[in-house]
């Protein structure tokens, strides 16, 4: 068994490179940390030194000839990946910000129950659903991290 410590990168498969950068940029307000060629852009939350000249990215978008094929609902493949924010009052302002640079909103910000993230779906302009959280529980995650800060291991 493999013991992963982190989720360390999603890299989405994007049509117009451009428009998508733009995208990720402006809306999301990532930071570009490197390009391959013309077709790789690395991204980050912007949380590395600066001067190292390394492309460290939480996020990359690969430019395909192909556009998605089918609703994400029916399709294998990624359902969606989440960003999280700071507060759930993040997320209501996120939804109304969304809205009115013309993105496309899913629904209204709702409140998991499963884990009381606060909680809003879009899609980027290549229709790969995104999401952005922010948890309502006080002390979240310290409070709710082991207390040996260690990772579960099996049968625990
Ligand atoms: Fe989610």
């Amino acid at each position: 068994m493999i013991k992963p410590i982190d989720v360390a990168h999603v890299n989405f498969n994007v049509t117009d490179m451009t428009r998508s950068v733009k995208f990720y940029t402006e809306i999301i307000g990532l930071h570009i940390s490197g390009r391959h060629g013309d077709n790789i852009v690395f991204m980050n939350l912007g949380q590395y030194r600066d001067g190292d000249n390394l492309m460290f990215h939480d996020i990359a978008l690969y430019q395909v000839p192909l556009g998605a094929t089918e609703d994400y609902r029916k399709r294998a493949g990624v359902n969606h990946t989440a960003f999280r924010l700071a507060t759930p009052e993040d997320v209501d302002r996120a939804a109304e910000f969304l809205k009115s640079q013309n993105v496309k909103v899913l629904k209204d910000p709702i409140t998991h129950s499963e884990d009381m993230d606060h909680c809003l779906y879009f899609e980027d302009p290549d229709g790969n659903v995104l999401e952005f959280v922010a948890s309502t529980l006080p002390g979240f995650p310290k409070e709710y991290l082991r207390k040996d800060g260690q990772l579960r291991k099996e049968g625990q």
